[in-house]
């Protein structure tokens, strides 16, 4: 046994905290060497109520021994943050760059966590190559069909769930997808093998490209905005009915629920989430994070960090009411690390689940109390 679980078996009085802190630097490494006896992390939480429960990676980060230990600790699922975009992982046309992606496989393999790929089809975060190309339609569909069956391929029988398509709708024009180049290029879509006149034709092209490649994987349609019931989760769904009734390989839909403004209607969600578990498919919280304002030094106040904590409560309580919402994701787990800040223009942050210096937050207990407090 280590010199650190012997202390906190033997010490178990207030205190334990600064104990710690002298002893070893921060707590969070004690925690995660020797998991409470008494309080169960998130993960055992989460395994209890028959729920993954995940969150976002950066490669760079799992060299930090805090950042390592707590997410080993406290999660079951893992999704690289961007090592699986395009501009990372296929940074020129003949060139494809798995680093990041592995050693994120590789701490869950070592860790018993699932891996979730993101993504394989986005308009944002696409190597100049890609979208200054000037590629006829054909060459494109080409081209994106060699991409998702490379990547699909290298990572099969590891990453147990893709984000296939993200964010395809568009905000503005209520129902209608967004211009992209995936969806601009006829040929991808309209081929003669599909002979589908549905606009979203694309999106079932990469759908049974990426069944091809992984008949396991689960594979998911993945959308922001479109958690509660709108013009465009109205679209999505009648995309998700269509594809079932056709069979083409969907399994999921991910609502990212990046929540802003303290504000989420969790009744609309509710809703919204019944109605996709009703055609079969499952539901993941994908990319959870509820932003607070936060003063120049990074800080929010205690009543914001109270509601926060009640909104992910709320939003765990909802996912869990539904079978089939199978998983719950937060855009990465502490403060240190997150995409808000710099997102915002740094007036909002504090997003997560622990603060910059690993300490739980009001959130964390409201999320695990809410997993432990489950019956499924
Ligand atoms: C974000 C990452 O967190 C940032 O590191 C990156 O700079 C931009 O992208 N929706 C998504 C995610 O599907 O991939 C985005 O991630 C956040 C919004």
């Amino acid at each position: 046994m280590t010199a650190e679980c012997i202390i906190k078996q033997h010490y178990n009085g207030e205190g334990l905290d600064e104990l710690a802190r002298l002893c070893f630097g921060h707590r969070g490494l004690l925690s995660g060497i020797c998991s409470p006896a008494a309080e169960q992390s998130l993960r055992e939480a989460a395994s209890s109520a028959g729920i993954l429960i995940g969150t976002a990676v950066r490669p760079a980060q799992l060299s930090e021994a805090t950042y390592a230990a707590t997410l080993a600790r406290e999660f079951n699922m893992v999704e690289p943050e961007d090592a699986l975009k395009w501009e990372i992982v296929h940074p020129a046309p003949d060139s494809y760059d798995f680093s990041q992606g592995d050693q994120v496989v590789d701490f869950a393999t070592r860790h018993g966590v699932k891996v979730r790929g993101h993504t394989l089809v986005w308009h944002r975060q696409n190597p100049k190559w890609l979208t200054e190309g000037k590629y006829t339609s054909a060459e494109l569909a080409e081209i994106l069909e060699k991409h998702i069956k490379t990547v699909v391929g290298h990572y099969r029988g590891k990453t147990f769930a893709w984000d296939v398509v993200n964010e395809a709708f568009d905000e503005l024009r209520a129902g209608e997808l967004r211009s992209t180049i995936w969806r601009d290029q006829p040929g991808i879509g309209l081929s003669a093998s599909t002979q589908s006149k549905q606009p979203y034709a694309y999106i079932e092209r990469c759908l049974r490209w990426a069944h091809e490649a992984d008949p396991q994987a689960l594979l998911f349609y993945n959308d922001a905005e479109a958690e509660v019931v709108n013009p465009k989760s109205d679209a999505i769904y009648a995309m998700v009915r269509d594809f079932r009734q056709r069979g083409v390989p969907i399994d999921g839909v991910g609502l990212q629920m990046h929540i802003a403004h303290l504000h989420a209607d969790v009744a609309s969600i509710s809703e919204n989430i019944k109605r996709l578990t009703a055609l079969g498919v499952q539901v993941h919280i994908t990319e959870m994070d509820v932003a607070l304002p936060v003063d120049a030094l990074g800080n929010a106040g205690a009543e914001d960090l109270r509601q926060q904590a009640e909104i992910y409560r709320d939003i765990v309580a909802v996912c869990l009411a539904y079978r089939g919402c199978s998983a719950i994701q937060t855009w990465g787990f502490t403060d240190k690390y997150s995409w808000i800040g710099s997102h915002s223009k740094h007036t909002e942050g504090a997003a997560l689940l622990f603060d910059r210096g690993y300490r739980t937050k009001p959130a964390y207990e409201a999320v695990r109390k809410t997993l432990e407090s489950a019956a499924r």
